[in-house]
């Protein structure tokens, strides 16, 4: 057995948050976030928007466009690290939203490289005959756990979300290779320390441990490139294939500048790397669909092109993916 891609989808909030409009809440600059991290502007989920929402939102239009009812979708897995609550999970409260009656819902916590790993994930289910028609899901809000007196993290993240309708099939199938790795002995670098068991939030009283982002950026920025080139080499060669044959590369969009530096050294031409962190900063498990799903949108990826997808993120934990569209 193998797998079908039916379909993407995405889900992003409507309001921007442009790099003036930072400049007027911390001390920073359009030139400065531009020239260290390429971003320009990103979406802030509304008040009234959790990550779910966004989530039903982007597994909707997925399922409108391949054609597929609520009741034949068996799985939903949303990849996340922002849910809208320790529990329920946020596949729970989608499955809820969309009315997917039939499936088995549960959420996977790998933060930025969530998307990836949740492809393992529902490869080995489809593959295995467990499921059939799958709702995958990488989303997160990363805005509300973002401390908006940080400068040197709150021009980084943004919200989202993208989905990907697979189905089980019968030969090979289209996904040509997955590849994750994890290293937790160096997740110091990049941790949002309260609101988990160890320092949980409790009512009323000022936390110790804000559930803000913490993190070391040079640190994490040396991890991402060497994790995400080292992945990229790992699963083309699973699949069997070289950078040579790819349509597009889509690395984890968290800064322009670690996007170059992979792209030099997979050696793959520019015009080959997809790129809009520009739009969306860094929205952590939505990255590398809402890119996929935007590649697909607009013809950059056809029927039939070879699409590698890559990424990085807190754990540390980092995947990679050779899949023909
Ligand atoms: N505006 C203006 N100045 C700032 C800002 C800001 N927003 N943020 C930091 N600075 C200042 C610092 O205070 C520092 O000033 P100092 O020299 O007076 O001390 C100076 O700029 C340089 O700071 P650095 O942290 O050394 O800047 P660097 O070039 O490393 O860029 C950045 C910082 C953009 C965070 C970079 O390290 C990076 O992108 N790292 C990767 C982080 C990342 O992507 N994390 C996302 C999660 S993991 C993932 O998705 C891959």
């Amino acid at each position: 057995m193998g797998v079908r891609f039916l379909a993407t989808g995405a889900g992003l909030p409507d309001r921007v948050l442009t790099n003036a409009d930072l400049s007027k809440m911390v001390d920073t600059s359009d030139d400065w976030i531009t020239e260290r991290t390429g971003i320009k502007e990103r979406r802030i989920a509304a008040p009234e928007e959790a990550t779910s929402d966004l989530s039903a939102r982007a597994a909707r239009q997925a399922l409108d466009r391949a054609g597929v009812a609520a009741e034949d979708v068996d799985l939903v897995v949303v990849a996340t690290c922002t849910p809208d609550h320790l529990f329920p999970s946020t596949a729970c409260l989608v499955q809820k939203a969309l009315g997917l009656t039939k499936a088995v819902a549960f959420d996977v916590s790998a933060a930025c490289s969530g998307f990836l790993y949740g492809l393992a994930v529902v490869n080995g289910l489809l593959e295995t005959g467990t499921a059939r028609t799958a709702l995958l899901i990488g989303a997160d809000t990363l805005s509300r756990f973002t401390d908006w007196t940080d400068r040197s993290t709150c021009v980084l993240f943004g919200d989202g979300a993208g989905a990907l309708l697979l189905r089980a099939t019968d030969g090979p199938g289209d996904l040509l290779s997955v590849h994750t790795g994890s290293e937790g002995a160096a997740g110091d670098v990049l941790c949002i320390p309260g609101g988990g068991s160890r320092h949980p939030s409790g009512a009323g009283a000022v936390p110790k441990h804000p559930a803000f982002i913490k993190m070391d950026g040079r640190e994490v920025f040396k991890h991402a490139v060497a994790r995400m080139i080292e992945a990229a080499h790992a699963a083309l060669a699973k699949a069997g294939k070289t950078p040579a044959d790819l349509k597009l590369l889509i690395p984890h969009q968290a800064n322009l500048r670690i996007i170059d530096a992979i792209a030099k050294r997979v050696d793959i031409p520019n015009e080959r790397v997809f790129r809009n962190v520009q739009k969306f900063g860094n929205m952590s498990a939505a990255t590398t669909i809402v890119a996929l799903d935007e590649a697909v949108g607009d013809g950059r990826v056809q029927r039939g092109d070879l699409v590698e997808l890559i990424a990085f993120g807190a754990g540390l934990t980092w995947g990679a993916a050779v899949l023909r569209w």
